[in-house]
């Protein structure tokens, strides 16, 4: 790979060990990609941060950066932990636990980490063109695929090492030669509900693993958060980083007509109703809302929905966002709204990479396909995919 002068420096440790480690990390998935040189990048999301993810080796690795001077070289986001000081009379996962995650947390802060969440689009949009390295697939998607932003799907290390010198290497979907659609999928039946937008996204994914898909069959006008949870599906089952959706992609304008040679696949409404009816269990003990971090939108569609309600719910509904959506909902009453019919809304943490189990729950509700992929994997609970009305009239039946 050719370095730049200044490159040549950071790997040769003029610049201390956390950027000459960075950035001999960085080469090395490079070459291994086969780019033949670095390119500045403008956001760095880091994945990682769950202590039941990472646990101490990598709580060791973030101490030895920050020992060493680490700071963040451009704007940096990761994502949330599993537990919060506010949070922790919900989540009793114990005491080390908390204060694990905790150290994490401060870890990521001393480097110049800003917020902890799995939606950085909704805190710093990101632009058309632009290189980030973002791990979280469901950010790498709607980066690439909504915001026609240019990142690959990369680990947690790899963004936290970008973040260091603010580079990432040129290969992969930052080149537009890679980022052409290898295969047509037509959805025969437009999804209409966010849980058809999840079943389908889960079945793509399945579908078309590494390959880019050109989607024919989604509404141009599909809401944000109905597209953000067709990708987080997407994301969960499959390994691609692009979805070329036609009239919505940036990129579809260029690619429009050009399907002719692809391989054509077509799914119908039967397939997704199947997938929506996939479920591991009957009865939830809990309800989690906000796998990616709920939006604006959802917050405010499940207020309106609650309030029309008497009562409190008959079994916990945890909604989950950041702390950025969470402000702007206060402002706007309507936390207020949701905690007044006993809804729980945490900020900056997820459920699903918690270990509910521990806690006793055994079957979660979800509208969330992602969630629905992750809770046993995770969370070693069984899941109901369920629609939000239902959620809604279960838990205050
Ligand atoms: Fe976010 Fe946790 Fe889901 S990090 S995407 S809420 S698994």
């Amino acid at each position: 790979m050719h370095l730049t002068k200044e490159e040549e420096k950071i790997y040769s440790g003029e610049y201390g060990w956390s950027a000459e480690k960075a950035i001999r990390v960085i080469v090395k998935v490079g070459e291994a990609m086969g780019a033949e040189r670095l390119i500045r990048i403008s956001h760095a999301h880091i994945s990682g941060v769950g202590y039941a993810n990472i646990g101490e080796s990598g709580i060791s690795l973030l101490k030895d950066l920050v020992d060493s001077g680490a700071k963040m070289r451009v704007y940096s986001t990761a994502n949330p932990g599993s537990v919060d000081y506010e949070s922790y009379r919900f989540f009793q996962y114990g005491d080390l636990f908390r204060e694990r995650q905790e150290e994490i947390i401060n870890l990521y802060r001393k480097m110049g980490v800003q917020t902890f969440t799995c939606t950085p689009y909704y805190v710093r949009p990101p632009k058309q063109g632009e290189y980030l390295s973002w791990a979280e697939t469901n950010a790498v998607l709607i980066a690439n695929s909504i915001y026609g932003a240019k990142t690959n799907r990369e680990g947690g290390l790899l963004a936290l090492m970008s973040g260091i010198i603010g580079k990432t290497y040129y290969g992969g979907l930052l080149v537009d030669e890679n980022r052409a659609p290898d295969v047509l999928v037509e959805f025969k039946s437009e999804p209409r509900t966010l849980g058809e937008y999840g079943a389908a996204g889960l079945l793509l994914g399945e579908i078309v693993k590494s390959k880019i898909p050109y989607v024919v069959g989604i509404p141009k006008n599909s809401k944000h958060e109905k597209l953000k949870t067709f990708l987080a599906a997407v994301g969960s089952s499959g390994s691609t980083g692009l979805v070329i959706f036609d009239k919505i992609t940036p990129e579809s304008a260029y690619y429009m007509g050009t399907g002719g040679s692809l391989e054509k696949i077509a799914i119908d409404e039967k397939d997704i109703k199947n997938k929506l009816e996939n479920s591991m269990c009957t009865e939830p003990e809990a309800y989690l809302i906000g796998c990616p971090h709920a939006s604006l939108e959802l917050l405010k569609d499940l207020a309106e929905m609650v309030s029309q309600k008497n009562s409190h719910p008959n079994k916990p509904i945890w909604v989950f966002t950041s702390h950025h959506i969470y402000n702007e909902a206060l402002k706007l009453g309507i936390i207020d709204k949701l905690e007044n019919r006993g809804v729980n809304v945490f900020k900056g943490i997820c459920g699903v990479i918690s270990p509910l189990h521990k806690l006793g729950y055994s079957c979660i509700g979800t509208p969330s396909a992602k969630a629905s992929f992750y809770l046993p994997k995770l969370a070693k609970t069984r899941f109901v995919l369920m629609e939000l009305n239902s959620i809604i009239d279960d838990a205050y039946s």
